[in-house]
Parts: structure tokens; sequence; C-alpha cells
């Protein structure tokens, strides 16, 4: 095509200007940019075949709340076939449905279901380790010289009482088993009932894509990637001078077996998998980075590699400390090289955020400040299921007295935070007809979805707010970051800034007290006309200098 330029009117050479520079941009963005993802720990969401375990159909039962809530995508904890050392982060088969959770017939409903309400459906991929259980293992431990022996990574140290290194292991001893019939060490970052892969063997790296493969295929919308720092470890297996501390975070983080390079060519692989499979489809990884640049570079030097690694320097923060909070959010916004950032403060790790950031007061109202702290900035958010009704972490003693079942073959320190989701004020919470495999919290009879979607006040209206707010919004929606000064260290204020000039303004007071502020980083003060949610309620903010209740939340906008 020719173009005349000379001869062209001004106004359509601007539009064909703009055609040249906003199209590719526009053509960049994507589904995954700015979206809900609600992660479902699919043991605990509903039973629908009365033996007190969810299941699959239970999932399937409930996308229309979800869809109502505004949730753009579920990651769906393993629902594989596993002896469940680690609830189901011990894989024993990749390419099928555990039968509590239902079968691959109760897969495709469910994904057929949710496309037909616009959501999408990203699988848990243990890609670092699979279960003891697993064919591949019990092969590769048969023998020396079987043929996937190599498939996991075996070394001799020093005979039965001298391990090949000191490593600490994940979830604490040493990470290396001892395997009488062999007379070797197998290698394992988690659990001994969790061996490794051996991602420098191609062969594991083959099967590993084809599992990706199977899964994109049968409908699934990417994955979230398990584990992801721990796929490779230094060839030479070196002891470690400086032993990081039993349960200490450092030892997540050890040159010799964390975020080593060749994670980076894994992954890449693994996304044109995807690319080639199933274009639009997304990796969200669970990548703990020692620092920003490390995070930044999981995108891939040409965007080919993670499209949403988790950001834990933000998601590991555990206390309302608002100049940590501003600095990771400025961070993930201007440091990332135009990825998108994903902020979380929850999942199937941990307590739940009302134990982990209540003061034992306020805790309702901190709540609320964590929903903003996710759902305002510009990113993609990450929640968990019951995040949205407040649901509390189940207390150790109420899990001891719960005892051990065959639904519950061991406790595990996370229990607390797995518990059933809490849907109505009818026994067992509406979750089950059965004994559930983890007690119900016992506020369940005014925490629950009935209940609270019927409250205007309740925290299932908050989120359910924002996340309306933040696709409706347009600064909220398109808008980019601005970072900004609040003037005051227990309030974390910023803003986000569409293209024609709509603004959003975003207010957090991370304390207990009442805070003045003098808000500064705007060229000049944004003509803001209301205030389109905050808690307790505010007045619009006419200039930089405003006050902000005790935890409250404040969203003002021009439009
Ligand atoms: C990840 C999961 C966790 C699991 C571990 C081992 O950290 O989130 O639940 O125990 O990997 O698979
Ligand atoms: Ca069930």
């Amino acid at each position: 095509m020719n173009y005349n330029f000379a001869a062209m009117k001004p106004t359509l050479l601007l539009a064909l200007l703009l055609s040249f520079v906003a199209l590719p941009l526009l053509a960049q963005s994507h589904w995954y940019d700015h979206a809900v993802i609600y992660e479902i720990y699919p043991r605990s969401f509903q039973d629908t075949n009365g033996d007190g375990i969810g299941d699959l159909n239970g999932v399937t039962e409930h996308l229309d709340y979800l869809k109502d809530l505004g949730v753009d995508a579920i990651w769906l904890s393993p629902f594989f076939p596993s002896p469940n050392a680690d609830f189901g982060y011990d894989v024993a088969d990749y390419v099928n449905v555990a039968p509590e959770y239902g079968t691959l017939a109760d897969w495709d409903k469910l994904v057929k279901a949710a496309d037909q309400r616009g959501i999408r459906i990203l699988v848990d991929f243990v890609v670092n380790h699979t279960s003891d259980q697993h064919p591949w293992f019990l092969e590769s431990r048969s023998s020396r010289t079987n043929p996937k022996r190599d498939w996991y990574i075996w070394k001799d140290g020093g005979g039965p009482d001298k391990p090949p290194t000191h490593w600490e292991s994940g979830f604490g001893g040493y990470t290396w088993t001892w395997d009488d019939k062999t007379r070797q060490w197998y290698y394992h970052f988690f659990l001994p009932q969790q061996p490794d892969l051996n991602w420098r063997n191609p062969d594991v790296k083959k099967a590993m894509y084809d599992v990706a493969r199977f899964w994109l295929k049968r409908g699934a919308s990417g994955f979230r990637l398990d584990a992801t720092p721990y796929l490779f470890e230094d060839p030479k297996f070196p002891e470690d001078p400086n032993p990081p501390a039993a349960h200490s975070r450092d030892r997540f983080l050890r040159p010799y077996n964390a975020g080593l390079p060749e994670v980076h060519d894994a992954l890449r692989g693994l996304r044109k998998t995807l690319d080639d499979t199933r274009p639009e489809s997304v990796l969200l990884a669970e990548s703990l980075t020692p620092n920003i640049q490390e995070l930044a570079k999981l995108y891939g030097p040409n965007h080919d590699e993670v499209q949403l690694p988790m950001n834990f320097l933000f998601g590991d923060i555990k206390t309302l400390d608002a100049r940590e909070f501003k600095k990771q959010i400025d961070d993930a916004e201007t440091k990332l090289n135009g990825g998108t950032p994903v902020f979380l403060l929850s999942n199937h790790d941990r307590a739940r955020i009302w134990d982990v950031f209540g003061d034992g007061k306020h805790n309702q109202q901190i709540s609320k400040l964590i929903a903003a702290l996710i759902l305002t900035p510009p990113g993609t958010a990450q929640m968990y299921y019951g995040d949205e009704l407040a649901m509390k972490t189940v207390s150790k003693p109420e899990l001891a007295d719960f005892g051990i079942t065959p639904k519950r073959p061991h406790p595990d320190g996370r229990d607390g935070g797995r518990t059933p989701m809490q849907w109505d004020s009818s026994k067992n919470a509406g979750f089950t007809t059965d004994t559930p495999w983890l007690p119900i919290a016992k506020d369940f009879a005014t925490v629950n979805v009935a209940k609270e979607s019927h409250d205007p006040n309740s925290m299932y209206a908050w989120y359910s707010s924002l996340i309306h707010l933040r696709k409706e919004n347009v600064a909220m929606r398109d808008g980019i970051y601005v970072a900004l000064e609040s003037g005051n260290p227990h309030v974390v204020a910023f803003a986000c800034q569409q293209k024609l000039g709509e603004t959003a303004l975003i207010v957090l007071n991370m304390s207990g007290a009442e805070q003045k502020l003098e808000i500064s980083g705007f060229a000049s003060w944004p003509k803001f006309s209301r205030v389109l949610l905050s808690s307790p309620s505010a007045p619009t903010p006419h200039s930089g200098s405003l006050n902000i209740a005790p935890y409250g939340v404040m969203i003002a906008a021009t439009d």
C-alpha cells in the first residue's frame, strides 16, 4: 500500500499515525493484564456427592457466584491423583482427575460451563517434583539402570549416613533421602514424598511440555506453576558454607538450588508450548525472587517467558507497613519492563488475611484495606476463596479436636486456612451433607455467602464493589500508575491515570489513627468529582491536604 502523505488532510494523517502507534499498543493488551484470579482449593469449595470432600462439580455449581463477583479466571489447586502427602502437590498422575474430585468428564463440563460465563481455568502444574508414587519415580527407583533413573536426581553421597550435601529442604530436614534398595540418595526440595524431577534430562522436559499440551487442548487457559525457582540445582552440588536456619525464609533462596539461570530456558520452552498450542493462555508462576530485577527477568527478554510471575516481594509483607507497601507497589509498577504486576497477599499456604493483618480490634476494617491494596493498583490481582467473606483461620486447638480421619489422613500446618467455604447458615455451611474433611469455622452462621450477599456493609459487598469498580471506572481499568507521596509514613497514596486525563486517586491508611496528608506528585491537582468508594465514608478531595480515618480507604475519581 502507498500513502500520499502530502495530499492527506491533517485529521486523516493523524488517524493514520494513531493507527500505527496505537493499534500495536492495543494489540499488546491481554485478558490477563488486569484480571482477577481467584484461587480455589477444590477439596474445600463444594462437595456435591456427599463424601465431605469438595469436587470439580462443586466448582461448576458455583460459577454464577464467581461470575457475579467479577472473577476472570480460577486457579484450581491440584485435583490430580495423589497420595496426599502434600494434599495434591504430590502428583501421581498429571493427566487425570483424582476419584475424590471427579472425572475427566467433570473437568470437561467445568471448562464448558466456565467458558459460557467468560471465566478461564488455570490448572496448577506441579513442575518441580512428582509424588514418590508416580510411575516415573517407581521406575526410577527400581534400579540404577532403569531408563527413568535419570528422570530424577540420584547421588552417592558418602553412604547411608552421609548425604551428598547438607542443604536444608523447604519443609525442614535435608533435601536428600536414602534409598536402601539402590543405595543412593534422591533429591527433594520439599517432602521426601516429593522427589524433584531432573529438568536437565530432555525426556523430562518433553514429558512435562506434553502434560501442558494435554490440559491446554482440554480447555485450560494456562497454568499456575508450582515452585518454579527449584527446577535446577547447581550440578557441582556444593556444600553450604553458611547454612540457613531451619524455617528461615533464606532456605528458599539459596544460590545452589533456587533461581538458577537454567530455569529461564525451561520456562521459555513451556511458554512456547502455550503459544503454539493455545494463544492467549497464560503462566502464573509461584516465583519467589530475592529482588525486583530477578522478578523482571522472569517476564523474559522479549516478553517470551512468564506473563504473570507472582510478586512475593509484595506478597510476603506481613505487617501493615505503608512505606514498605508503597515501595513494593512503586517497584512493581515501574521496574518490571512493562510486564504485568501480580498482587497477592493470600493463598492456600497461609493463615487468612483476617489473622495475618488483623490487630484483634479493627479486623473488619483492616481486611477491607487489604482488599483495596490488592485490587486497586494497575495489574492483576490474585485472591483466595473466602477472602471475600472475611473467612478466618481455624485455630490449632480446634483442628486438633477435630482429629484425623480417612478424609484427613494427617494434619498439615496450613489446615487452618484451608477450611471449607462458607456458603450459608445451614449445617456444615452448605459445603457438604456429610462430615467435612476439615472443620467448618465457628462463625459460619454469620460469615457466609447467603448472608453477606444481602448485606451492603459486608466484606462480600466490599469485594464485589471493588472488583466491579476496577472493571468499570476508566482510570482504574485502563489507567497507568502514578506514584504519589502521601506526606505521611502511615499512608499509601497513588493514582491511576488514563490517557485522556481521567484519574482515580487511591488513599490507604495503614494505621489505627486518623492521619493528615499532604499529597504530592500530580502536576496539578485533578478535579476529583466524586468518591467512588470509601470506608468509612469520606468527602471528595479538592486538594492534596486531607484527612483519612483509621485504616480508612478512599477512592476518588474525576469522571
Ligand atoms: C508450593 C505450594 C505448596 C506446596 C509446595 C510444594 O509452595 O503452594 O502448597 O506445598 O509448593 O509443592
Ligand atoms: Ca465430594
